[in-house]
């Protein structure tokens, strides 16, 4: 049984009353617990992670999720959360096999639908003002492309053989900044995003011979703690839409990635970022 067929044995209940019969109503319905999906995703405690891991669990999905803080069960209410949930720091490279061993551990043999990529830093200096290429340390350099870029790269080879088994989908994110100079994200940050662009055109053209699809989304201002307190006031007018974006905005394009209505959408980067591209 596919996504869009609800059925009255279903995970957590039925559906609202409202999604009964509707051959147009979108796949966000609970799904039979054999044919759960699941993802890995990074960083889900807060933001664009949170209202991600809440819109996948809302469509049925099984959310692993890892972040360097204790899973937070009155913020993230999805199931199994706890359960489910890796405590580990992305930066440091070492920690990524322990980590890809728990999520298959945690797997036990089953596949792994989507690997979204989210967990990202973006360092200013104490006073919050961007770190450029000249200010910003060697240690800040390196942190941020282990978490923003090689953090990827190991994760999804580390679990190719469970994003091969279910036709799985990678979405890494991105950002404006990676292709533009930003007044905020620093050029650790900028760089970083932008190889991570390039990252997913290499791994879209190297994955797509076993059926995996990898895509990114390139967000512009999305209201959560990443953002500058200035952003508002500084870039608002300066964006089409005339608003920052919403967490929950982003959460439904990378939904859109991992779903069949995506299945012959790879090395795409899509912007969602109200028009500041144009
Ligand atoms: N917000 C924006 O306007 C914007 C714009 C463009 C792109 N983005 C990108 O969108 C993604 C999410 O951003 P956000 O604004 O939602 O960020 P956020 O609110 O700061 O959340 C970041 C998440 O990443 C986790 N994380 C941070 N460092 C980690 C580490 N070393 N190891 C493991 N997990 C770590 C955090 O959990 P812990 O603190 O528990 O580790 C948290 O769950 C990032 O890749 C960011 O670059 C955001």
């Amino acid at each position: 049984m596919g996504l869009d067929q609800p059925n009255d044995d279903l995970v957590g209940g039925p559906p609202p009353q409202t999604h009964l019969g509707c051959p147009f109503h979108p796949d966000k319905v609970r799904v039979h617990r054999g044919e759960q999906k699941a993802m890995l995703l990074t960083g889900a405690s807060r933001g664009i992670g949170h209202a991600t891991a809440k819109l996948f669990s809302e469509a049925g999905w099984r959310i692993i999720s890892c972040a360097r803080q204790p899973f937070d069960g009155e913020r993230c209410p999805w199931e199994s959360g706890r359960e489910d949930h890796v405590q580990v720091d992305l930066s440091n490279h070492r920690m990524l096999p322990r980590l890809i061993t728990e999520v298959k551990e945690r797997l036990a043999g089953a596949p792994l639908h989507a690997l979204v990529n989210n967990a990202g830093i973006s360092p200013k200096t104490p006073d919050g003002d961007r770190l450029t290429s000249s200010t910003t340390s060697t240690e800040i350099w390196m942190r941020v492309f282990h978490l923003n870029l090689v953090a990827p790269i190991l994760l999804a080879k580390g679990l190719f053989d469970e994003l091969r088994a279910a036709s799985g989908s990678i979405v890494n994110v991105t950002s404006i900044a990676g292709s533009r100079v930003h007044p905020f994200a620093g050029s650790a940050y900028a760089t970083s995003k932008a190889a991570l662009a390039s990252l997913t055109r290499e791994m879209a053209h190297d994955y797509a011979p076993h059926g995996i699809r990898v895509n990114a989304i390139a967000p512009g201002e999305i209201r959560t703690d990443m953002l500058s307190p200035d952003t508002e006031a500084r870039l608002v007018p300066t964006i089409p839409l005339r608003r920052v974006g919403t967490p929950d905005e982003v959460a439904e394009v990378i939904y859109f990635l991992c779903s069949n209505a995506a299945s012959y959408v790879t090395g795409a980067e899509v912007p969602i970022n109200g028009g500041q591209h144009l």
